[in-house]
């Protein structure tokens, strides 16, 4: 195994930092890393805001389940889906095929996993905060974001504190890898999975602001987690930052 294999197959969300700051040369690497990712066609389609200012950050983290670490955490990076950028070079494109909301969706997320992977190369460790996308409406008012750009995961960076939580257990290769063509569920196999997930949650119970009544394994966390994640707002709001009309 090399380092970079091992520092992958290791990771965990962190959600608890020390009050150290990054120091610039951390910070500049984290950034340098991140802006080298692959972009499609070289759109380069991701803009990153990094909320300063403690006023900024903590109406953020009111707007997003009031998760405490983005107060807490020394660096916070929101990564958006920006075509602004594109759109003031070639105005006359039309940019409202959902293709573009792919497009810039997957390369925001791979440039916020470089970002984390970094990040935690050096020791640090980090979160998404998904949870931005809330009252996204709200948040694209607060960060000033015009048209053509929307806010689509956040990332806290600090040095962890306490303890490490410890690798999740994710699902087996054969229910993820298939080989030529998709498998259909295998029951025996996911009810192994769930077992292993009972026993993770039973160790560590989830914690506020994330309290869910019954999760006692993978399948009730599916259950609740895709109910609460509909946000049936979102389509109108993607057509009014100029995404998704067709
Ligand atoms: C796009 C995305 C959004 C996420 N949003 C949140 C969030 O809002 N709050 C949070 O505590 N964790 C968030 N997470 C972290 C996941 O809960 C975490 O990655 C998952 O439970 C697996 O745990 P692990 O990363 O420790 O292996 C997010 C992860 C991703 C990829």
């Amino acid at each position: 195994m090399n380092t970079t294999i091992e520092l992958l197959s290791n990771h965990t969300t962190i959600r608890s930092f020390t009050n150290q700051p990054l120091t610039e040369e951390q910070r500049e690497a984290i950034f340098k890393a991140a802006n080298q990712t692959s972009s499609f066609s070289l759109l380069q389609a991701v803009s990153i805001i990094r909320i300063t200012d403690p006023d900024l950050r903590k109406k953020v983290m009111e707007l997003s389940a009031n998760q405490p670490y983005i107060e807490e955490a020394a660096e916070f990076w929101i990564f958006c889906a920006d075509f602004n950028r594109n759109h003031q070079i070639a105005p006359n494109v039309d940019l409202e095929y959902i293709e573009y909301l792919l497009i810039g969706t997957f390369d925001a997320g791979l440039m916020a996993q470089n970002a984390l992977t970094a990040a935690e190369s050096m020791g640090l460790g980090g979160v998404y905060i998904g949870g931005v996308r809330l009252h996204i409406t709200e948040l694209t008012e607060v960060l000033h974001l015009p048209k053509h750009v929307i806010p689509l995961v956040g990332l806290c960076i600090g040095h962890p504190a306490g303890e490490n939580p410890g690798l999740k257990p994710r699902l087996p290769q054969s229910m993820v890898m298939f080989d030529n063509q998709y498998q259909p569920l295998d029951e025996e196999t996911l009810a192994t999975y769930d077992q292993q997930m009972r026993e993770y949650y039973r160790e560590r119970p989830v914690k506020a602001p994330f309290t869910v009544k019954k999760v006692k394994g993978w399948k009730d966390h599916i259950e609740d987690h895709l109910e609460r994640s509909k946000l049936p707002f979102m389509l109108e709001y993607l057509n009014k930052q100029g995404f998704a009309k067709k």
